[in-house]
């Protein structure tokens, strides 16, 4: 064991038993998004530096201290995606779809990579599902992102998760807003943390985010950004709470979220859970209307947002969330002896083919280990060849559940076996929703005799 590799730090392995649960929210924030009409978008698992440099700001928690960065040869420099927004704009400038008529609608299920202290909900590695929508100013739109998060939340089985909204709007009123900031936490500077003071003349709205509870205590009485907002960033927020609220959608304004990377503009969101802990923040997104001229394209105005898997999962547990079963053996083949595993191998072939999930004996084990093994893995049937079924042509196809068993000719498997997984089929649920569906079609009209 000791000179065994471990997995780095921050990093999870998710093993058999998990993956279902992987694959059941990466369905729903799919489906949701395609719903919604968004198509999807694979990026690169590293981009230039400059990229996030430009992108995430100078000055950004993400640039100064979290970015996997690699050197190859010569004076490139690469960067492990560290969050999805900036190589989407990239990837979308560089292959010309900002020339194809707006809003253009994105979604994409990204590894991301940042070097942050780990602990519950906060990984090195960790997966997003991100949207991203070009070329609309519109309110409706800021509106429509944030319905979506809020169906796939929904949708996840969460209802305790709340939605807090912010408007730090455009360059120029938060020009003002910053002088107003600055002013205020000058005659404190002494007091803050070195973070802080560091970032006080750089950057200072991220002071409205500091974990020190001293700063914290300084920030609670710090000019609130809603009191700076020109005339257009105020009306559209108007209109957003509006919107939001026609949907249904309930939310709480909330002054300090300012996010943690500079290139969000106007509208700013977080979905939070108060179920798993500090790294509660389970989604997060805004506007960001300079970006893609900042990357080096036309004044675009863009919105998204990221919601992290792992904590959408986390809260999902702790919310009590049942997740489907993984998808288990329809049957499993039994072989006893060379001839037999000869036989039970095309049969299993044959049963795959038609859709079904089959497996059948490896190991050469005897009969007790392989149904051990067949119970494990819960097949559905199980069905013994040995010299005898060979000999007349015949096997029976055991129900694990029910322990009935069908004989069927070893010539007409595939059919003896359709027929009873069909059987199950519509004795399960989907032959209860036809007969209800039956049930409520109105009879025929009798055709008059003669
Ligand atoms: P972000 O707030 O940095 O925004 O990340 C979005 C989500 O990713 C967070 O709410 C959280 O669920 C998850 N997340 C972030 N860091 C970690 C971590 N270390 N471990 C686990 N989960 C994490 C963005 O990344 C923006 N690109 C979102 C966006 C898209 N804004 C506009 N479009």
């Amino acid at each position: 064991m000791s000179n065994q590799i471990k997995r780095p730090k921050g990093t999870q392995d998710i093993l058999p038993s998990e993956a279902a649960k992987w694959r059941t929210v990466e369905d729903a924030v799919r489906e949701a998004a395609e719903q919604f009409g968004f198509r999807e978008i694979r990026t690169p698992d590293f981009e230039e530096t400059g990229l996030y440099v430009r992108s995430a700001g100078a000055t950004s928690d993400v640039v100064t201290k979290e970015m996997y960065t690699v050197s190859s040869t010569g004076d490139s420099s690469f960067t492990l995606r560290p969050e999805g927004t900036a190589g989407v704009v990239r990837a979308m400038l560089e292959n010309g779809l900002m020339n194809e008529g707006f809003p253009q609608k994105v979604y994409y299920l990204a590894q991301c990579y940042r070097h942050e202290k780990p602990q519950a909900g906060r990984y090195r590695e960790f997966k997003q599902f991100g949207v991203e929508m070009f070329g609309t100013q519109s309110p409706y739109a800021d509106a429509e992102i944030i319905l979506l998060a809020s169906t796939v939340l929904e949708r996840c089985g969460l209802e305790n998760v709340t939605l807090h909204i912010n408007s730090i709007g455009c360059p120029e009123c938060r020009a003002k807003y910053r002088e107003a900031l600055r002013s205020f936490f000058l005659p404190h500077v002494e007091e803050l943390c070195p973070t802080c003071r560091e970032r006080l003349d750089k950057n200072p709205m991220r002071l409205l985010d500091c974990k020190s509870p001293i700063c914290k205590g300084i920030a609670a009485g710090a000019p609130l950004i809603t009191n700076y907002l020109c005339d257009g960033c105020r009306e559209h927020f108007d209109a957003l709470k509006e919107i939001l609220t026609e949907y249904g959608v309930e939310f709480t304004v909330d002054p300090k979220i300012v996010r943690g990377l500079d290139y969000y503009t106007k509208t700013v969101f977080e979905f939070i859970s108060q179920d798993i802990g500090s790294q509660g923040t389970v989604c997060g997104g805004g506007r960001y209307d300079g970006l893609v001229s900042e990357l080096g394209g036309q004044q675009v105005p863009a919105l998204g947002f990221g919601l992290g898997l792992e904590r959408l999962i986390m809260t999902m547990e702790a919310a009590g969330v049942e997740f489907e079963p993984a998808k288990t053996c329809d049957l499993y083949i039994a072989p006893m002896g060379a001839e037999a595993q000869k036989k039970s191998a095309l049969l299993a072939d044959a049963v795959r083919r038609a859709g079904y999930a089959a497996e059948t004996d490896l190991v050469g084990r005897g009969i007790k280990p392989q149904m051990r093994y067949a119970d494990k893995i819960k097949a559905k049937f199980v069905c013994v060849i040995g010299d005898n079924e060979l000999s007349c042509g015949e096997a029976k196809l055991k129900n694990m559940a029910t322990g009935e068993e069908t004989p069927v000719k070893l010539e007409e498997f595939m059919t003896g076996f359709s027929n009873l997984m069909l059987n199950e089929i519509f004795d399960g649920e989907l032959g209860e929703t036809i007969g209800r569906l039956v049930e409520g079609l109105e009879p025929a009209e009798e055709q008059p005799e003669g």
